[in-house]
C-alpha cells in the first residue's frame, strides 16, 4: 500500500525563462489537499479519502519542476491555451484573414502549439485560504493567434470535497480560444495501474465521430447504438478493446461527448469500485473530451516511483470542440474586443458504495 503524500516546496522553486516558479497548496476541513503550480499553472496533486479513509493521490504528476521539464507527457495537470485540442492544418481564418499556427500533432495544431500555456509561469495575483488566481497575458500573435489576451484561472478548494476552476480571458484583437484543465485521473491512485476498471456515467446523447487526423467529422451523431454510449453506467473495459473504426482512429477513447446538462447538474461521472472514490464533473462546457490516456508511453515515472503507461489514467476535459474555428456549425469560439471568456468546471470527489 503506498503512503501518498504531497510534493516538496523547494523542489519547485525552479527559474524557467527568467520567472521563479513554486508550489501552492489548498487544504480543506475534510482533510483534502492540492497543489499547484505556477508553471502552467497547473495542478500537482490531488489527495483525497478513499472508503478506507486513507489518502489516495488520484491526480497523475511529478514531484520536481525538473521532472515536468523532463516529461514525455506535457501535459500533466496543466492550463491548455490558447486552443485545446486540435486545430486542422495548423489553419483557420478570422473576417477574410488566414492565420497559421505551428503544426505539433500532424497536420494539426495541437493544445495551443508547442509553446502553449502549459509551458508558461503564469503570475499569481491573489491568494486566499481556499483559492489561487494565475493570470498570463499572451502577446498578440503568440503562436500565432491574434490578439493580447489577458487570462486569469483561478482555483478554489471547497469545503464539499470540490476543485472549482475559473477561467476568464479578454482580448484587444478578435481571436479564437478554447480553455481547459488537462488533468489525467486515476482514482485508484496514481501509478495504480489502469483505469479500465473504473465505471464511467455520462449523459451525453450524442458525440463527435473523428477522421484519420483525429478531427471531428461534422456534426455530432447519436451514441445510441454506439460504444460511446455512458447513459448507464458502463465499466470502461466493456468496449474499449472492441474493434471499431473510431476507437482506432483515437487509439481508444479520445472524443468529445456532447455536455447536455446545465451547470448545475452533473455532466460527467467516474467511480472506482476498489477506492470507492467517485469523481463528478459539472461544467459551463458544450463539451468533454473523453480521453483514455491512450498515448501515455510509460517513459515517465511519476510522484511514487512508478511509471505512466498507456491507460493508466482518464481525462474529463471540459471544452468547447475541437476544430471550432474551421466549423461554423459548433458552438462560437470567437472572442470580440469588450466581451468576456467566461468558464467554470467542478472537479467534484466524494466516496461511494457503488456508483
Ligand atoms: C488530449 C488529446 C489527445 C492527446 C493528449 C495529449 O487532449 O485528446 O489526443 O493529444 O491530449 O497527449
Amino acid at each position: 500500500m503506498v503512503i501518498y503524500s504531497l510534493p516538496r516546496y523547494q523542489d519547485f522553486e525552479h527559474k524557467i525563462d527568467g520567472k521563479k516558479t513554486h508550489l501552492f497548496i489548498l487544504r480543506n476541513r475534510t482533510g483534502m489537499q492540492v497543489a499547484f503550480t505556477d508553471y502552467g499553472a497547473r495542478i500537482v496533486s490531488i489527495l483525497v479519502p478513499d472508503k478506507a479513509g486513507n489518502l489516495r493521490d488520484v491526480l497523475l504528476g511529478f514531484n520536481s519542476i525538473h521532472d515536468y521539464l523532463q516529461a514525455d507527457e506535457q501535459y500533466h495537470g496543466a492550463t491548455i491555451g490558447r486552443f485545446a485540442n486540435r486545430i486542422a492544418h495548423g489553419s483557420f481564418q478570422l473576417d477574410g484573414e488566414k492565420y497559421t499556427l505551428q503544426q505539433n500533432n500532424g497536420r494539426n495544431s495541437l493544445h495551443g502549439g508547442a509553446t502553449g500555456f502549459h509551458t508558461k509561469v503564469w503570475d499569481r495575483r491573489t491568494s486566499f485560504k481556499n483559492k489561487i488566481d494565475f493570470c498570463y497575458i499572451s502577446p498578440d500573435g503568440e503562436e500565432g493567434f491574434p490578439g493580447n489576451l489577458k487570462v486569469t484561472v483561478t482555483y478554489e478548494l471547497t469545503e464539499n470535497n470540490e476543485i472549482s476552476i475559473k477561467y476568464l480571458a479578454e482580448t484587444d484583437k478578435k481571436t479564437v480560444i478554447n480553455l481547459t484543465n488537462h488533468a489525467y485521473f486515476n482514482l485508484d491512485g496514481e501509478g495504480h495501474g489502469d483505469v479500465l476498471d473504473h465505471i464511467l456515467h455520462i449523459p451525453a446523447d450524442h458525440f463527435l465521430p473523428i477522421d484519420e487526423h483525429q478531427i471531428p467529422i461534422d456534426q455530432p451523431v447519436p451514441v445510441e447504438g454506439t460504444l460511446f454510449d455512458f447513459r448507464s453506467p458502463k465499466r470502461l473495459s466493456t468496449d474499449i478493446t472492441k474493434d471499431d473504426e473510431q476507437l482506432r482512429r483515437g487509439n481508444g477513447y479520445d472524443h468529445t461527448l456532447v455536455n447536455n446538462q446545465p451547470f448545475s447538474k452533473i455532466a460527467a461521472s467516474a467511480f472506482s469500485p476498489h477506492s470507492g472514490i467517485r469523481l463528478e464533473v459539472l461544467t459551463t462546457e458544450p463539451g468533454i473530451q473523453l480521453y483514455t490516456g491512450n498515448f501515455l508511453s510509460g517513459k515517465d515515472i511519476g510522484k511514487s516511483g512508478r511509471p505512466y503507461p498507456s491507460r493508466s489514467a482518464f481525462c474529463f476535459e471540459t471544452q468547447h470542440y475541437p476544430n471550432s474555428p474551421n466549423n461554423p456549425h459548433f458552438p462560437s469560439v470567437v472572442l470580440e474586443p469588450g466581451d468576456r471568456w467566461e468558464s467554470e468546471t467542478i472537479y467534484r470527489f466524494c466516496i461511494k458504495k457503488e456508483m
